[in-house]
């Protein structure tokens, strides 16, 4: 049935302002929503984006403190030097820093104000969270040549960094448990370091290996080396207001979300998004083409009328990870120093999650502190969170002997569900294969981004758009 047929029987058409038409609709403006829009704007396509927020970006988000004018980015920090980054960024005469070619502060040292926060050296101590002891970590020694055969083993499964296009059958490799990959080809001299960088993957071990190998990836073993990108004054979020101004408010809705889809039975062979906004009451819009960039999930999914393809694929996620992030200020402790979370009896001494996986200050605003706090599973509530980190933070000042404070949240943000996961046999079964064909899908009108489509990294989002989704499309 036709929605606006729907909305007159249900006696709800008076409620719809206007109907919106555009060649696309695209749901969800993060990462990969904001650059598909650029992307297809480009192509000389029209488009509207619908978000809950009242931003562009997503996990990206840069905190300004109000008394300094000095930025934090909470979310997104680093990019990988690939094309199209440089790209997105010269589009809006963004200015990029080399996170390699600059002075750090030795630590110890005051931070340098004029840098983005992100480049804060602070002394490492390894801490038990659960009590405040400290940890004597197991040492590693041979960290370089393990991320050699790291380096060999990822070099095997490249296409990875594409999306989800995997051999048939999908090599063992890529499901078996990450703890045993890293086992089986001898890199567990560096899995601390991959650990550190892998936050809000949960149980690292655990997971099967393609979700490990595309989050810290073949790429940035290369960037390790060759230099991150950040915007040059730490304010990852200007991307995407530039790209807000380039598609133009009259494209997109803020604090939007899906009430009802039509997209399988229309009249005139356009999808049907009807849309309920926060100040404009309930939108009908109508697209040739539609993208979903949002975490498919099926309680994100309310409203939709699925396809079976896409009921029979989103209905496989059986689990997701929990991730937090925020700053704090008022924990008085001494800013030259990080507390990393840490577990004496664990393998690898990784910390006992759910946890605070480091407290560290931000270094250019006055006792303020980064919260990057991580699960294994989505069942935490956002307060439980709050609550948790600040007995954490307290577990810390006694240790240390510092005053115990009930520190101030100056932004809290919840990423959760973060990471949404299959299971090893629907892996080999062929869920990547049944992912990935749902593309085109409704005879070439439904198109899918994002996280779920490829990986947690901005850089390989916007490739993906590039690559794979937008070349699609134009078919
Ligand atoms: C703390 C943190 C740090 C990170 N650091 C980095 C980093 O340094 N470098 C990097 O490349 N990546 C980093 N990532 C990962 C990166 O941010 C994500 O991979 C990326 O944002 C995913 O893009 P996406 O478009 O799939 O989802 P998102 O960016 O999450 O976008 C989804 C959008 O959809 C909206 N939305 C969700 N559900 C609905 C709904 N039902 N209705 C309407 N709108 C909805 C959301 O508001 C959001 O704007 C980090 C992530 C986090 C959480
Ligand atoms: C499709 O729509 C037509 C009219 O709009 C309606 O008669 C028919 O029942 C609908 N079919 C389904 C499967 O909803
Ligand atoms: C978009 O339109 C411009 C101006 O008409 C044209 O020069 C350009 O080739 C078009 N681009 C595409 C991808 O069609
Ligand atoms: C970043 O700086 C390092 C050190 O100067 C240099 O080797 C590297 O090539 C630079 N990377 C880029 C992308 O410019
Ligand atoms: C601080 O950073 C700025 C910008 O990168 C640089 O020009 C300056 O030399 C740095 N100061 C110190 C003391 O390192
Ligand atoms: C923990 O380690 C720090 C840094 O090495 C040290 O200053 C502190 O005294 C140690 N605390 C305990 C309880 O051993
Ligand atoms: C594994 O790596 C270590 C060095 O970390 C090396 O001594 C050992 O020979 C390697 N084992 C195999 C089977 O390659
Ligand atoms: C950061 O970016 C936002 C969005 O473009 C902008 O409003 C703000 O002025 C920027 N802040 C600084 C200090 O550059
Ligand atoms: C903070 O820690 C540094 C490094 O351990 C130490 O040199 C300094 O004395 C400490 N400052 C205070 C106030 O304790």
């Amino acid at each position: 049935m036709h929605l606006s047929q729907l909305l007159v029987i249900t006696g709800f058409a008076h409620l719809v302002a206007e109907e919106l038409r555009r060649d696309v609709c695209i749901v969800g403006g993060g990462a990969s929503g904001t650059h598909a829009a650029v992307s297809l704007i480009d192509q000389n396509k029209t488009v509207i984006v619908i978000d809950r927020e009242d931003r562009l970006g997503g996990n990206t988000h840069t905190w300004t403190d109000p008394h300094t004018g000095r930025l934090v980015d909470i979310g997104v920090v680093v990019f990988q030097p690939k094309q199209v980054v440089f790209d997105f960024f010269s589009k809006f005469d963004l200015p990029l820093l080399n996170l390699s070619s600059i002075q750090w502060n030795e630590p110890g040292q005051p931070a340098n104000i004029s840098q983005p926060a992100a480049i804060y050296n602070t002394l490492r101590i390894d801490t038990d969270f659960r009590d405040g002891s400290n940890v004597t970590r197991t040492a590693w020694p041979d960290v370089g040549a393990a991320l050699g055969r790291m380096a060999e083993a990822l070099a095997q499964y490249d296409y990875v960094l594409e999306g989800y296009e995997l051999p048939d059958p999908v090599p063992e490799d890529l499901y078996m448990p990450f703890g045993a990959f890293v086992d089986k080809y001898n890199f567990s001299d560096a899995f601390p370091l991959v650990y550190q960088v892998s936050q809000g993957m949960g149980d690292l071990l655990h997971v099967p290996t393609i979700f490990a190998i595309k989050y810290f990836n073949l790429g940035d073993l290369q960037a390790l080396s060759q230099g991150y990108l950040t915007h040059a004054r730490g304010n990852n979020s200007d991307i995407y207001a530039k790209a807000g101004e380039f598609i133009g408010s009259e494209n997109i809705l803020f604090r939007s979300s899906v009430v009802a889809t039509n997209r399988k039975n229309t009249t005139d062979g356009r999808l049907e998004f009807l849309i309920s906004t926060r100040d404009e009451g309930l939108k009908l819009l109508s697209c040739k083409q539609a993208v979903l960039a949002v975490p498919p999930h099926l309680a994100n999914l309310r409203g939709w009328d699925l396809t079976d393809e896409e009921h029979g694929v989103f209905s496989q996620y059986i689990t997701s990870n929990g991730y937090w992030t925020g700053l704090v200020k008022g924990v008085g402790m001494n800013q030259t120093v990080s507390h990393y979370n840490a577990a004496g009896e664990t393998p690898y001494n990784i910390p006992v999650l759910p946890a605070l996986y480091a407290l560290a200050p931000v270094g250019t605003i006055d006792d303020v502190w980064w919260i990057k706090f991580g699960a294994n599973n989505p069942t935490l509530t956002d307060g439980q969170v709050q609550d948790y980190v600040v007995r954490q933070i307290q577990t810390l000042q006694r240790a240390v002997n510092a005053p115990v404070t009930e520190p101030e949240w100056l932004i809290f943000q919840s990423h959760t569900p973060f990471h949404l996961q299959a299971s090893p046999q629907a892996i080999k079964n062929g869920f990547f294969r049944d992912l990935t064909a749902l593309q085109g899908g409704l005879g070439g009108k439904m198109f899918y981004t994002g996280a779920a489509f490829h990986t947690h990294y901005s850089t390989y989002l916007w490739q993906y758009n590039r690559d794979v989704l937008i070349p699609k499309m134009s078919r």
